[in-house]
């Protein structure tokens, strides 16, 4: 069964061919042909993003949705995560995406259920499909593998995209870096680690991110000021950035915070461009993993 839970999930052939197909569903948005096909959307943490441009991509490609709503369904019954998932297979669903606040929320599902599951977010874990959407938004303006410079700036610890991300793009050849508070570097980021400064002066992409609060233990030790002054991308900072540099962000962004106001929509600024990326690649990976279904039952491949 393929399921895309993380980004070890793909060989670099597949997310080759899963941004080639998104670059051309870009140009064409090609509905699958009248297959009758029905996918699930589990969303047990909030999302704008992913859960809309998840079900733009499933309309898109003219399938049927279905999105699970956790406050009326029997989840708030005690029903376990496995009893809904099964459900949701049992009533015809091909597919189903989940975002959950519990890092690997997946691993009591492998193996049990018949359809894919694609993750939208597990807790700190991961977001691959966050991760493609970002590589094809890359791949739009440089050759990942030339020795591009991409610097991860903000809250890395507690970051699901940073560590997707920087699977992927060390995957892909790009050198990746490091910046932010040091108490949020994982050990084995720390030898990759710059200064904001020195991050501005090195990134081809200055990929920053927003503090996860949500996940934090303990609160903040500083005020939103102090944080922007010592580790966002300040105006002036900007302006230290090398000539073709762009930046971006998987948003929701807070402004002022990890990233000046006037830098979200500059003409440097990706972050919107990545989010109508990221319905052309859940497009993509949509069709990914029901293609794989297909070639099982074809193939008599055992899931
Ligand atoms: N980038 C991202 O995952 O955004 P949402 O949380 O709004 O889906």
């Amino acid at each position: 069964m393929k399921h895309l839970v993380t980004i070890q999930d793909l060989s670099i052939h597949e997310i080759d061919d899963i941004l080639k197909e998104a670059q051309k569903l870009a140009l064409t948005s090609t509905p699958r042909e009248s297959e009758n096909i029905l996918i699930a959307n589990l969303f047990l943490e909030p999302s704008t993003r992913t859960r809309f441009s998840f079900e733009a991509a499933e309309r898109n490609l003219g399938f049927h949705v279905l999105n699970v709503d956790e406050a009326s369904s029997s989840m708030t019954k005690g029903e376990t995560l496995y009893d809904t998932i099964r459900t949701l297979e049992e009533i015809g669903a091909e597919a189903v995406v989940i975002r959950h606040h519990q890092d690997r929320y997946f691993d009591e599902l492998l193996g049990k259920i018949s359809i894919p599951i694609i993750n939208a977010g597990d807790g700190c874990g991961n977001h691959p499909t966050q991760s493609l959407l970002d590589m094809m938004t890359i791949q739009q303006e440089f050759i990942v593998t030339q020795g591009l410079n991409v610097v991860v700036a903000g809250d890395i610890r507690h970051s699901r995209v940073a560590a997707s991300n920087a699977e992927l793009l060390e995957k892909m050849g790009a050198n990746v870096y490091y910046s932010g508070p040091r108490e949020w570097i994982p050990e084995h980021c720390k030898k990759r680690y710059l200064t904001m400064d020195e991050a501005c002066s090195t990134a081809d992409v200055m990929m920053m991110l927003r503090i996860q609060h949500e996940r934090h233990v303990d609160g903040m030790n500083m005020s939103k000021e102090e944080y922007h002054r010592r580790f966002g991308l300040t105006l002036d900072r900007e302006c230290r950035m090398k000539r073709h540099s762009i930046i971006m962000h998987p948003a929701p962004v807070n402004r002022g915070v990890e990233l000046a106001d006037e830098l979200v929509e500059c003409s440097r600024s990706r972050i919107f461009k990545q989010m109508k990326n990221g319905v052309f690649v859940r497009m993509a990976v949509l069709n990914w993993a029901l293609d794989r279904i297909k070639e099982e039952s074809t193939y008599g491949i055992a899931a």
